[in-house]
């Protein structure tokens, strides 16, 4: 056994290898996504290591340490990434567990892949755990680790974080190895969904096909072993994202931002990696004709959509990326004019100053998910709000919306009710939006990510009381 007593294993490292050295060593670049931002403090706290994938494929290099932690590099073959991550994890699991937004395939080959890749992540993190330690799962990628890892170091505390939703049986029983997909999750001995609503569908799945019985949010699996389900929303690092907001250079940059857009009246803002489950065709439909209506003066109001690169070799996503830059040119080409467009769309990642800044210049901010685990920009776009101003429309299809119930609600499929509730949030007098912001504020402040670390962490030593089931 290793030497470390808190292990986290995550598809991704928190820093993405971005080229070789001349002496031949790896470089790093912190990389962003929720998963890191989240983890990031704990992992310092506790200093732990970290196993995962550096993000690029071929030679994975040595471990070594960074900020506070052991990072551990799993090496992935270009046929792997094809496979395992482009293949079973985003083009399988991923849109199967949101609600089949765009069609899953299965392919044999893939699932033999992520088998291969989820038994080479429990063989790196049996070999840095210590005797008796803590190691906590991460997501989707890595279903089949918690049994794996298990069956190697029976003696280890093992949890299990599902960031994405877990779908009602109907849907979940489509895949060809559900039943070994629940098997490798039980492996655990807590397992962490954001919503009750994904622990209830586990614990279903589980009764359907596990050799297992439930009890409230505990499994009794074959062997006598229990497992324990339940809800723990994750949440962001939401006081520094507030001071973040609150440094002057990013204060004047939000004011530059709106004198850049040419000074309208209305900032609404879309911030997603580009996916399809984000429902970014869904805004943008709701936009275009809020202009056409004439219900929002063209030069009066502005759509800033940033949308991140994401998984551009699968084709789902070279498709979506078509398909929005097509209506983002109909639009700008239909209701602009020489001198204004009315949506600015940039496909590109920004630093989180960059983020802040435009959080805060942005009236409203538009989170039209189709699916979504939690969605971190919401609370995010709250956090940076420490002027109380600001009207958050979120979809109930994103975990957010179990906490985040001072937000105007839409139903994002409902174009006509989505774009009654934009013009709402558009002319919502400042007493509402004040009283608005203020309740999400509370919540968002003190639900943060370390509360969740926290919560789940108890939990799993047991310290905790039951979580919240399903
Ligand atoms: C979601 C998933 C994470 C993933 C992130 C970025 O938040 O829950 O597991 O890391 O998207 O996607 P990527 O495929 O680039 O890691």
């Amino acid at each position: 056994s290793g030497q470390y007593d808190f292990v986290v294993v995550a598809n991704r490292l928190p820093v993405d290898r971005v080229g070789t050295a001349e002496d031949g060593s790896p470089q790093y670049e912190t990389s962003p996504g929720g998963l890191v931002t989240a983890l990031a403090p704990v992992m310092t706290a506790h200093r732990g290591a970290w196993v995962g994938w550096p993000g690029a494929p071929g030679e994975a290099g040595e471990p070594f340490d960074s900020e506070g932690m052991h990072l551990v590099p799993v090496e992935l073959s270009h046929e792997d990434v094809e496979d395992y991550y482009e293949g079973m994890s985003n083009g399988t699991l991923w849109p199967l567990f949101h609600d089949v937004i765009v069609a899953p395939e299965y392919h044999r080959s893939w699932w033999d892949a992520y088998e291969r890749v989820n038994q080479r992540f429990a063989d790196a993190a049996a070999a840095q755990a210590a005797q008796g330690a803590t190691v906590w799962v991460q997501d989707y990628q890595l279903l089949l680790v918690p049994a794996r890892l298990r069956a190697l170091r029976p003696d280890l505390k093992i949890g299990f974080f599902n960031h994405i939703p877990f779908p009602g049986y109907e849907i979940f029983s489509q895949l060809p190895w559900r039943s070994q997909v629940v098997e490798g999750v039980l492996g655990a001995d807590l397992v962490g969904f954001q919503r009750r609503g994904d622990a209830a569908n586990f614990l279903r799945a589980c009764r359907r096909l596990g050799d297992a019985s439930t009890k409230g949010g505990t499994i009794s699996v074959a062997g006598g072993r229990t497992v324990r389900a339940g809800a723990f929303p994750i949440s962001i690092d939401s006081r520094g994202f507030e001071e973040l907001a609150s440094a002057p250079e990013v204060m004047a940059r939000a004011e530059q931002i709106r004198k850049e857009l040419g000074d309208p009246d209305t900032v609404l803002l879309g911030v997603d990696r580009l996916d399809y489950t984000k429902g970014i065709r869904h805004r943008l439909t709701c936009f275009s004709e809020l202009l056409a209506d004439g219900r929002l003066g063209t030069e009066s109001a502005v759509l800033v959509q940033v949308a991140s690169p994401s998984r551009e070799r699968v084709r789902a996503y070279s498709d979506l990326r078509d398909e929005v830059e097509l209506t983002v040119g109909r639009i700008n080409g239909d209701h602009g004019t020489v001198g204004f467009q009315p949506v600015h769309y940039l496909h590109q990642s920004f630093p989180r100053e960059e983020m802040a800044a435009l959080y805060l210049a942005a009236d409203v901010m538009l989170v039209t998910a189709l699916r979504d685990g939690m969605n971190l920009v919401a609370k995010e776009y709250v956090a940076a709000r420490h002027d109380s101003d600001g009207v958050l429309v979120l979809s109930e299809f994103a975990g957010a919306a179990d906490e985040l119930t001072q937000a105007v609600l839409i139903n994002p499929h409902d174009i006509a009710g989505t774009k009654a509730a934009v013009l709402r949030a558009v002319q919502m007098p400042r007493d509402e939006r004040r009283r608005r912001m203020r309740a999400l504020r509370r919540r968002v402040v003190e639900h943060d990510v370390e509360r969740w670390a926290a919560g789940f962490l108890d939990a799993l030593a047991g310290h905790a009381d039951q979580p919240d089931a399903g």
